[in-house]
């Protein structure tokens, strides 16, 4: 795209341009406040058909806009032809190379020598100013051909340029691909972060694969799309919620953590198939895949299995898939919860990794040395689990180390790491301080260990012996590929996790809160244990993961009042605070189920981000904030007085 040798031209001639523009600065002013002067360097025209000083005839517009194309639509087919483009000056040289830029890619423009009044008028805008054009498409010369570029073997010769409005000279950092500011500040100018390529590709499948998503459920299988309240009661025994205080002194709506219960009684009010993409709202710090505010696919059948709802979820991303990522081929692996967390330390494995954790505990527990050193007991609980790395130590350093121990003891404070590289002929005198020789002698056979090889091992208590080698796995396999080594294998790789249990141990009053929420079916075999043993049962409940990510989480819904009061019991949860649920599970509630997908992750993936943010157009930051606002802000005390609220200021 870039003409060798005219750079240093462009800097000389951008330098002389800026005192130009602090000369043209009043003028551009009145221009864009819509009073034209006189004098002013180039004529401001309000943008309608009329405003051409081109014969009507030659040019064929859009039906829905005054332009011809986008700038990212011409080729050598149209050469000859009379366009009419509108953008964002991306770039000048010498006052007659210009890129016009738009939400479909660039288009190179060239003002003629003898235009000089263009010339002028180039001279006076800065980089971002928004242009109108018209002219003829021309083929580029052989040695200015880029193939790169979807437009890159034609350039337009300009007959017509006008300034729709002008840009400041000082944006708070460039549209060009190869320079991108911290994140901090484009989350301040978000909009202006929206004109990278990324952003418009990123937000563009997003509303393409939606589009599909709605086709596929309400024309070929008669869902509903409905929308349910946002305010809402406190649901007790979930995420924690944002309340929202109102003028009734002592009276709070809460914002829905999803609209879970609407849906159910969505079922009982007989609507059948539901669907909604659904704003959620969990007070919950921010992370790459996780925001305060978020979208979901919220789905609700009744009269279906745990299998039906897979099945529909599976046709439904197929049905929505977009080609140009490559296949998507079901049915999905279905794995056990229990199975996820013994091959990968989490209940969101990533099936691309060619590693596995190993289970060692059945050697490790003949080893007194460990319980005589560690005090480490060996309950029913305990663990003793391995990873390892062949031939991959090269790349462990001293810092990765100290780094992992400090995740290892923050995170996972019931699992002792060890981390060994099996390079040096002493190796073993790592283990052996808290192992006996003949334990570790079978762990080297076990496990295969070779010189070279990175061995990671975790004993104590399941699941920390799990879940930290678990996260190690992805951690190290990261570090190995952010210096070449391909780990991964490529493709989606898609699972459903299930059979997790209904409960898990929580360090409250109850030592027990749900694994996913107070509603899931709990698993038919299972249900006798529910009064005795509940940490036993599983639930009717399954998530959706590809590639370590959760995208989904659903289950098959408790139907019967008398068995959803049970389970709010156990729980310790006030059951009148769900008498409307419990009321109307008795008036008739169809058996149901459903699932929600968490639409940024799902879209996220799909794009290759690193982040939610980068699908959402004005996301939230890390600490919750939204950057461009300032927001949350303090409100004004006739504010306070109205919704009776008082601040350790007041
Ligand atoms: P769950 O809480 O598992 O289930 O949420 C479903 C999916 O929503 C996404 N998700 C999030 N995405 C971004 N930011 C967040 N803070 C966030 N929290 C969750 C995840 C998750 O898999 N009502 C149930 C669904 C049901 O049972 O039908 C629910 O909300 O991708």
């Amino acid at each position: 795209m870039h003409r060798p040798g005219k750079i240093l031209l462009n800097i000389c001639s951008r330098r002389f341009l800026k005192g130009f523009q602090q000369i043209l600065g009043a003028k551009l002013s009145m221009v864009s406040s819509g009073i034209s002067s006189s004098s002013a360097p180039f004529s401001y025209v309000p943008v309608n058909k009329a405003s051409t000083t081109l014969p009507e005839a030659t040019i064929k517009r859009d039906k829905y806009s005054h332009r011809t194309h986008n700038c990212g639509q011409l080729t050598v087919a149209n050469v000859g032809e009379k366009v009419e483009l509108c953008g964002w000056m991306e770039f000048q040289r010498m006052n007659k190379f210009i890129t016009l830029r738009d939400n479909c890619g660039s288009t190179q423009l060239i003002v003629p020598d003898e235009r000089t009044d263009l010339t002028k008028t180039i001279e006076g805008i800065s980089y971002e100013t928004v242009i109108r054009v018209i002219g003829t498409v021309n083929p580029r010369p052989n040695s200015q051909v880029n193939k790169n570029m979807a437009t890159g073997e034609i350039e337009i010769s300009v007959e017509h340029l006008e300034i729709l409005n002008p840009s400041k000279t000082q944006l708070p950092f460039p549209i060009r691909q190869f320079i991108k500011a911290k994140e901090s500040l484009r989350m301040q100018y978000r909009y202006l972060d929206l004109r990278f390529p990324e952003m418009q590709r990123n937000l563009r499948i997003r509303s393409k694969v939606l589009m599909r998503m709605r086709e596929f459920l309400i024309n070929k299988c008669n869902f509903v799309d409905i929308e349910t309240p946002t305010l809402f009661r406190r649901t007790p025994g979930g995420a924690q919620e944002f309340i929202v205080p109102t003028r009734n002194p002592g009276k709070f709506y809460s914002l829905v953590q999803s609209p879970q219960q609407f849906k159910q009684l969505l079922m009982v009010g007989g609507i059948d198939r539901y669907f909604q993409i659904a704003r959620c709202y969990r007070d919950e710090a921010g992370r790459m895949d996780r925001q305060p505010e978020f979208t979901q696919l919220d789905i609700e059948m009744s009269f279906v299995d745990r299998e039906s709802i897979m099945m529909l979820t599976e046709d439904l991303l197929v049905e929505s898939w977009l080609e140009e990522l490559g296949e998507i081929s079901t049915p999905f692996e279905q794995m056990r919860y229990d199975d996820a967390m013994e091959l990968y330390g989490t209940d969101k494995p990533d099936a691309r990794l060619p590693y596995k954790l190993q289970n060692v505990t059945d050697i490790v527990k003949t080893s007194i040395a460990l319980t005589t050193k560690t005090g480490i007991e060996y309950n029913d609980n305990f663990g003793a689990y391995a990873v390892v790395f062949p031939k991959e130590s090269k790349n462990f350093s001293n810092s990765t180390k100290a780094q992992f121990d400090d995740i290892s003891k923050r995170e996972f404070p019931q699992a002792k790491l060890l981390q060994v590289k099996i390079t040096e002929s002493s190796w073993k005198s790592g283990l052996t301080t808290l192992l006996s020789n003949d334990v570790v002698d079978s762990i080297e056979n076990r496990l295969n260990l070779h010189n070279g090889d990175m061995l990671f091992l975790s004993v104590g208590q399941k699941p920390d012996v799990q879940e930290v080698l678990g996260k190690l796995l992805i951690l190290y396999t990261n570090i190995l590929e952010s210096k070449g080594v391909t780990l991964r294998a490529p493709g989606f790789k898609w699972l459903w996790i299930v059979d997790f249990p209904l409960f898990s141990k929580e360090d409250n009053e109850n030592g027990i809160r749900t694994t996913h929420h107070p509603f899931t079916q709990p698993h038919p075999e299972d249900l006798h244990l529910l009064a005795t043993d509940p940490l036993k049962v599983r639930g009717l409940h399954y998530d959706l993961v590809s590639n370590g990510w959760e995208i989904g989480g659903g289950s098959i819904r408790i139907h019967n009042s008398l068995l959803q009061k049970q389970v709010l019991e156990i729980l310790g949860i006030d059951t009148c605070q769900m008498s409307h649920l419990l009321e109307a599970l008795d008036s008739g509630a169809p058996p149901h189920g459903g699932i929600a997908l968490g639409l940024d992750r799902y879209i996220a993936m799909l794009c290759n981000a690193t982040s939610i943010r980068d699908v959402i157009a004005f996301p939230k930051s890390m600490e919750g904030r939204d950057a461009m606002s300032g927001a949350p802000i303090q409100i004004s005390d006739e504010d306070k007085k109205l919704y009776h609220i008082r601040t350790p200021a007041d």
